[in-house]
C-alpha cells in the first residue's frame, strides 16, 4: 500500500534485495502502489457455469448449510488480535504454519492462502491449500539482521512456499477434518525438482532450453480444474527471482540459488492422486492471481486471469480444441495449446496475442513461445488496458458476469493513483464483466465498475472474491494495518482486514456487510465451503506481518499469551 510502511529490504544493508514478505505486497512496496483420475468421475462433475460456481455457492436447499439464511448482523469494526465472527457463528483452527504433514518431514508452510476442497467419495478426499510467502523474523524467531539472511534461511524461505495436499475425511461428528499426520500428504516447495514445463515455451530458448523447472513460488490464488486436480497460481514471483523483463532487481534469493526467473510466474497444475506437477506456459506468464474456468458455447475452455500488478491487465485464455467430459483428466492438453486474450477494456474487445493477427508482434517478432515468456510486453505492444492491479476473479454461475477486484483501482480518479485530497488513504473496486452473447468465447464484451472503495460501500482494497449464493459476493480486503490505527488510514476507519458480504439485489445491494474481522495485520483469503456446506474454511494469512523481533510481536494469534503468531485454516460453523 502506498508509502505507509518501509520494506524490510529496505533495512537490509545489501546490493541485494531481501525477498523476504514485503515484495509478498507489491502494494506495500511499489503503489503509490474436483475430481477423480477417471472418465466417470470427470463426468459427474460435468463443466458448466453453475458447476463451477457450485464449488463455494451455498444451496439453500441444504438445511444445514452454513448460509441457508444471511441473517447475521454485520460486525462493527475491530483493531483486536483475533477473528472476530457474528453472534450465532464460531470458528476453530485446523491447521496452523509449521504443523507435521507426515512422517517424511514435511510440514505444512506458511503464508497460507489459496484452499480447495476435493472430495473423493462421501467421506474422503484431499485438500489443498497454497503458500504465499513468509517473514525473515518467523523464519529466524529473531530480528532478521542481514547477517542472519545466510544461504540456509534462503533455503527455508524457497521451503515454506508452494504448497501442501493433505487428505480429509468425515470424522465421528461427519464434520470434514484433516488427516495429520498421514503418509499420503505431500508438499510442493521451492525446491520441488523436475516440474515439467508444457506448452509453445517449453524447451525453448525463452525458457533457456529447459523443460523441466526447479520448485513452485509465491502461491497465491488457484482453482479447481473441470477435471478435478488443482491450478496453483505463481504470483509474486518478482520477489523471490526478480524479473528482467520488467527489470526488477535481483534478490538475496539468486545470490545462492542460480535458477532463471523465466521458469517461475505460470499457473502450474497438481494431481493430488499421482503427486505430479506441470508448468503451463501456454497461458501465459505474469503475476498470476487466480483462473476462471467456463466453457465457450463451442465448447472450448476458457480461463479468466488477472495480473496483481499495478498498471497491468486483465486476461482470458481460450483452448484450440473442445473439452470432453468423458476424457477426464486427459482433458489436461487443453492447457497446452491455445491463444491468450489480453483485454481492452476501454474499447471492450479482446485482442489476442497472435503474431499471426497482430502486426506489432509479428514486426517484433514475437513468436508463440516468446509471448508465453513475455506475455506482459506482448499485451502493452497490442493495446491491453492496464488497470490498478487485478486480483480475485470469479464468475456468477447463474449470469455469466465475471467479477474482478481491482486492488488499486483510484478513489477519485483514473489518472490520479494516489489523491492526497481524499479523505483516507483508500483505494480498490469491483468491475464487472459481460461477455457479448453471455458467450465465454465471445471476442467483446462490456465493462463497468459495479463497486467502488468508499466509507458509503464499506469496500476497501478488495482481493479474493467468491459467490456464496448467485446474489451475494463474498470480498476479502487486503490493506495493511497500523498499530496504533492512524484516525484517516485505512485501518483507522475500516478496522483489521474483512471477511465481507455484498449483496447485489434488494435493500442492501452497492454496500458490504462484515461477516468476519481478521487478527492484527493478517487479511483472510480464499473462503470455501465444504462439501457439505456446513462449514466455510478460509485461510488467516501472515498475522503479525509487521513484526520485526520476539519483543515487539504485534499478533500472538492463535495460540495467544506471548506465542508467534502463525498463519492458520480456520473453519467457520454456526453454533448448535
Ligand atoms: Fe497474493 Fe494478489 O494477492
Ligand atoms: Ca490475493
Ligand atoms: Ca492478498
Amino acid at each position: 500500500m502506498p508509502s505507509e510502511s518501509p520494506s524490510f529490504g529496505q533495512h537490509i544493508e545489501t546490493n541485494w534485495a531481501s525477498p523476504l514478505r514485503p515484495m509478498n505486497h507489491p502494494n506495500r512496496r511499489d503503489f503509490i502502489q474436483a475430481i477423480g483420475s477417471s472418465a466417470a468421475v470427470a463426468t459427474a462433475y460435468r463443466l458448466s457455469g453453475s458447476w463451477l460456481s457450485a464449488q463455494s455457492n451455498s444451496n439453500p436447499a441444504i438445511p444445514d448449510s452454513l448460509f441457508r439464511a444471511i441473517d447475521f448482523d454485520p460486525l462493527p469494526i475491530s483493531h483486536a488480535d483475533e477473528v472476530l465472527l457474528p453472534k450465532g457463528f464460531h470458528h476453530e483452527v485446523l491447521i496452523s504454519r509449521g504443523a507435521r504433514l507426515n512422517e517424511r518431514g514435511d510440514t505444512f508452510g506458511d503464508d497460507n492462502d489459496f484452499i480447495a476442497i476435493l472430495p473423493r467419495g462421501d467421506s474422503e478426499g484431499w485438500l489443498w491449500v497454497n503458500h504465499e510467502s513468509t517473514d525473515a523474523v518467523f523464519l529466524l524467531e529473531a530480528a532478521a539482521t542481514p547477517d542472519r539472511l545466510t544461504q540456509e534461511v534462503m533455503g527455508r524461505y524457497l521451503q515454506s512456499m508452494g504448497g501442501s495436499c493433505i487428505r480429509i475425511s468425515k470424522n465421528r461428528k461427519g464434520v470434514w477434518r484433516p488427516l495429520l499426520p498421514d503418509p499420503r500428504n505431500f508438499r510442493l516447495t521451492g525446491h520441488t525438482p523436475n516440474i515439467p514445463f508444457t506448452g509453445p515455451a517449453a524447451g525453448t530458448s525463452w525458457l533457456k532450453g529447459a523443460k523441466t523447472a526447479v520448485g513452485s513460488v509465491a502461491n497465491c490464488g488457484g482453482a479447481v480444474t473441470p477435471w478435478g486436480t488443482i491450478i496453483t497460481a505463481e504470483e509474486n514471483v518478482f520477489a523471490v527471482y526478480g524479473d528482467p523483463e520488467q527489470g526488477d532487481p535481483p534478490t538475496l534469493v539468486n545470490r545462492y540459488f542460480d535458477r532463471p526467473p523465466e521458469h517461475y510466474g505460470y499457473l502450474v497444475e497438481v494431481d493430488p492422486d499421482t503427486g505430479e506437477f506441470w508448468k503451463h506456459t501456454a497461458l501465459g506468464r505474469f503475476a498470476h492471481e487466480n483462473i476462471v474456468f467456463a466453457t465457450a458455447k463451442d465448447g472450448r475452455l476458457v480461463g479468466y486471469m488477472g495480473d496483481d500488478r499495478v498498471r497491468q491487465c486483465l486476461y482470458k485464455y481460450i483452448s484450440r480444441d473442445r473439452f470432453d467430459p468423458a476424457a477426464g483428466k486427459t482433458n489436461r492438453r487443453l492447457l497446452h495449446d491455445g491463444t491468450i486474450y489480453v483485454a481492452d477494456t476501454n474499447k471492450g474487445r479482446w485482442i489476442p496475442l497472435d503474431p499471426t493477427q497482430q502486426r506489432p508482434l509479428a514486426a517484433a517478432r514475437f513468436d508463440r513461445a516468446r509471448i508465453c515468456v513475455h506475455t506482459r510486453t506482448a499485451a502493452m505492444m497490442c493495446g491491453g488496458t492496464p488497470h490498478g492491479r487485478p486480483e480475485g476473479i470469479t464468475r456468477n454461475g447463474e449470469t455469466g458476469e465475471v467479477f474482478i477486484s481491482l486492488s488499486s483501482h483510484p478513489y477519485t480518479s483514473s489518472n490520479a493513483w494516489v489523491d492526497p485530497n481524499r479523505p483516507i488513504n483508500l483505494a480498490g473496486a469491483i468491475a464487472k464483466l459481460k461477455e457479448s452473447g453471455k458467450d465465454p468465447g465471445a471476442l467483446d464484451f462490456s465493462f463497468s465498475i459495479h463497486l467502488m472503495s468508499g466509507q458509503d460501500t464499506g469496500l476497501a482494497w478488495p482481493d479474493n472474491l467468491s459467490f456464496i449464493t448467485d446474489q451475494h459476493l463474498m470480498i476479502c480486503s487486503d490493506y495493511k494495518g497500523h498499530y496504533p490505527p492512524g484516525p484517516r488510514s485505512t485501518h483507522g476507519v475500516f478496522g483489521n482486514n474483512l471477511l465481507t458480504i455484498a449483496p447485489l439485489v434488494g435493500p442492501n445491494a452497492g454496500r458490504v456487510q462484515r461477516f468476519a474481522s481478521a487478527p492484527r495485520e493478517a487479511e483472510f483469503a480464499s473462503p470455501i465451503l465444504t462439501p457439505d456446506q456446513r462449514e466455510l474454511w478460509v485461510s488467516v494469512q501472515h498475522p503479525g506481518e509487521g513484526s520485526t523481533s520476539a519483543e515487539t510481536l504485534i499478533s500472538h494469534w492463535p495460540q495467544g499469551g506471548k506465542a508467534w503468531p502463525r498463519s492458520s485454516v480456520i473453519a467457520i460453523a454456526r453454533n448448535t
